[in-house]
């Protein structure tokens, strides 16, 4: 077993000055049943992956604690991010939400905590309020790094004049149909590292004409061609795969690399689509 050979990426946000360094490459684990999940991320780690990404949303927390415990892998050799889940806003609510996550995942201290949708429209809950909660959350030690979650500018903007506290990542929908573009400028001036969900748009790309036609160029899976176009792009990505060959394939991108014709092709697909939720359209 060995980890996977991608780089890492320095969150600066860590307590006490420490670094906190994410490998570029993990494991989405939405839609992953708690049963199915213990089988999947044993899978994962034995393939290679480090990095899982798990959320109070998704109710697999106890299942990715069971298979980190199995793998009997160090738990610094392990990034692991969770999300507030949306009933969980309010300072109280959170507090006790993360106990609950730390037991379900059987750990003493989470990588990343997520807030996993602003809920800017919905009433009784403030944005920033909820970042001075998981500001406080950090200053507890009891997670490395917080960051947001499908914030749009007007919501970073927010948080970080109203408590100097920048998110060290903002994770959103991101792939070649959906290029974030303006998003991923405001992350550059702010220092923000930005995090790809659904990366393979949940699938569909794999389907696109010229995704296809530049795997078959380089002899690579379509697969393969969108996550070294993250890698390439500096994104954080993290697909989902419940298939352990696909789980290796996807893992299996350093030995190639995408020209500047072939990013060029890809960033063109860019058409504002969404396989997911607008996060205006997500409400507590
Ligand atoms: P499965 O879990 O059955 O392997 P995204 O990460 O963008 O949300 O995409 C996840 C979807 O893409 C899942 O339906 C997953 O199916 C599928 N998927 C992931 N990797 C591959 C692959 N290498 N080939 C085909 N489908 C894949």
């Amino acid at each position: 077993m060995c980890a996977l050979s991608v780089p890492a990426i320095a969150l600066t946000r860590g307590t006490n000055g420490e670094e906190v360094l994410v490998p570029q490459l993990g494991l989405g684990t939405y839609k992953v049943s708690d049963d199915e999940a213990e089988r999947v991320v044993c899978d994962a780690l034995e393939v290679g992956y480090r990095h899982i990404d798990t959320a109070q949303m998704y109710g697999n927390e106890a299942g990715v604690g069971r298979a980190i415990k199995a793998s009997g892998l160090a738990r610094q050799d392990l990034f692991i991010t969770s999300k507030l889940n949306n009933p969980n806003h309010r300072r109280e609510d959170a507090l006790r939400s993360l106990d609950a996550t730390m037991e379900a995942l059987d750990l003493e201290v989470l990588d990343l905590f997520l807030v996993h949708w602003p809920l800017a429209d919905s009433p009784g809950i403030d944005l920033v309020d909820t970042w001075r909660t998981m500001i406080e959350i950090l200053h507890s030690g009891r997670v490395r790094a917080i960051g947001v979650s499908n914030y749009q500018p007007e919501h970073l903007n927010r948080i970080v004049e109203a408590t100097g506290v920048v998110p060290a990542v903002n994770q959103v929908e991101l792939h070649p149909w959906l290029t974030q573009s303006e998003l991923r400028s405001v992350h550059e001036q702010l220092g923000v590292v930005t995090e790809s969900w659904s990366p393979l748009g949940r699938g569909r790309l794999l389907t696109d004409p010229k995704v296809i036609e530049i795997a078959d160029a380089i002899g690579v899976s379509p697969a393969q061609v969108v996550i070294r176009w993250h890698l390439q792009s500096s994104l954080v990505v993290i697909p989902k795969s419940t298939h352990r060959e696909r789980m290796t394939a996807n893992a299996d991108v350093v030995g190639f690399t995408l020209d500047d014709a072939h990013m060029t092709a890809l960033d063109a697909l860019d058409q504002g689509v969404r396989t997911g939720s607008h996060p205006d359209r997500i409400q507590v």
